[in-house]
């Protein structure tokens, strides 16, 4: 089969490899693709708001499948455009994919259908926000309702702090702003847990946990991702039945009413707090660094995998893990997420010599004239798989430290809640 990957990032290098390995695959094209996908796949650049050239290269290359990684064209609605061309597609319509395009969208589902989630307020404008705001109880948090690459979420311990945030949504930081999200705090500790649905049945496809933070000790300003560890230390079966049962099925049912297509992953980022889940925010697409730290504990051909689901029989298959502990730690150029300088060589890859169960994904790097260098802020995915998280975590460490590249940051103590506390 000849299949296409759109994005660029660490989460479609763990794709790209994944598919790879598929006994079905004959040729992978990666739209863009990164320094990593050049090396199984041929990259192409198209810019990914540019749907009418993507659809004519996936015809000229007789593409069979394609598979959509990140959010922003699933919001634009790339599913819908690539099935009216008769093309096969992995990923939800632009319907279902308002579950992440709009917090505000989803809420009102949560509302409708008694989802547990936390208390909110939806405001028109600054001033009956910050009305409201001036009477509420702190911490509390804000939220731009469209996507806003991870940056619309304003946690708020005081007023002044509130107010900025009212202000910078609604002087169109993120775009206009019709409206304004305005939810209580949760506390407890967070969960990916991610499905793959085929429109009709599903499956769990594992928890993780993710390391938003930028220092140790989870102390700094929110990036994509610094780490990951799966399984997830929540996951039990008792909480895995009230996920689904509460919060998954209850979506689920509320997309097939609306007759919204959905054939791809549904990532629930959720808040645990005394073992019931609470929904914070719905990803149409895998995690990111989830990703690249869930799909090496995949024991299926995942080209079967994702066949079946847009056959529609995804019931019928199986789905089998392996019995290890994956963590994943990201090196990121210093100064990420703020300013950080790009196209600084990466001298040391080839003194990687990864063992059996270790990966290395790329995410903002490229491939020029011989050598690699950064592209992005987040640059390199460090993964190790192992009998438990402690060793898997000082195998990731002692390969980056073999790439002794001097520009770069990462986090140590990722998977520390469950090797530390051990
Ligand atoms: P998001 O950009 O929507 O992924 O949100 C970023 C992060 O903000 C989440 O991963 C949580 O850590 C935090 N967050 C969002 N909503 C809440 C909430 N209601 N209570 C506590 N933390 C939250
Ligand atoms: N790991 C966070 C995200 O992919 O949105």
């Amino acid at each position: 089969m000849r299949i296409a990957i759109i994005g660029s990032g660490g989460r479609e290098h763990s794709i790209s490899q994944k598919i790879f390995e598929s006994k079905k695959v004959d040729k992978i094209y990666c739209i863009p693709g990164n320094g990593g996908t050049q090396e199984i796949a041929d990259n192409v650049d198209i810019d990914l708001k540019d749907f009418v050239k993507i659809k004519t290269f996936l015809i000229s290359k007789n593409i069979d499948l394609t598979i959509i990684g990140p959010e922003e064209p699933l919001v634009n609605g790339i599913v819908d455009y690539l099935k009216k061309e008769n093309l096969k597609v992995f990923g939800p319509d632009q319907f279902c994919s308002r579950l992440e395009g709009s917090k505000i969208f989803t809420k009102k589902i949560c509302k409708l259908e008694n989802i547990p989630t936390a208390n909110f307020q939806i405001f028109k404008d600054s001033s009956s926000s910050l009305n409201f705001l001036k009477n509420s109880n702190y911490p509390i948090v804000v939220k731009a309702d469209g996507l806003a690459a991870g940056k619309g979420v304003y946690i708020c311990e005081k007023f002044s702090e509130a107010k900025k945030a009212v202000d910078e949504v609604f002087g169109g930081k993120f775009g206009k702003a019709e409206e304004i999200l305005i939810e209580q705090f949760l506390s407890g500790e967070e969960m990916s847990f991610f499905i793959l649905y085929d429109n009709n049945s599903f499956k769990i496809f594992n928890t993780a946990q993710d390391h938003k933070r930028v220092y140790e000790g989870d102390k700094g300003q929110n990036t994509g991702g610094m780490g990951a560890y799966s399984p997830s230390r929540l996951h039990s079966k008792e909480l895995e039945k009230k996920i689904i049962d509460r919060i998954i099925l209850p979506t689920l049912k509320y997309l097939k009413k609306e007759n919204g297509i959905y054939v791809g992953f549904l990532y629930a980022g959720l808040m645990i707090k005394n073992n019931d889940p609470y929904l914070i925010e719905y990803n149409v697409r895998m995690g990111d660094p989830e990703c690249q730290t869930i799909l090496p504990l995949l024991k299926n051909d995942f080209l079967e995998v994702i066949e079946s689901c847009i056959n529609g029989n995804l019931k019928n298959y199986e789905l089998t893990w392996k019995n290890k502990k994956s963590l994943c730690i990201v090196l990121t150029s210093s100064g990420y997420p703020n300013k950080f300088e790009k196209k600084i060589l990466i001298e040391n890859l080839n003194n990687i010599k990864l063992i059996n169960d270790d990966y290395l994904f790329h995410a903002g790097t490229r491939f020029d004239e011989g050598k690699f260098y950064s592209n992005g802020g987040r640059v390199l995915n460090f993964v190790s798989i192992d009998q438990d998280f402690e060793n898997a975590r000082n195998r990731a460490v002692n390969l980056i430290k073999k790439l002794n590249w001097k520009n770069g940051h990462y986090r140590k103590d990722i998977g520390y809640k469950v090797i530390e506390k051990k």
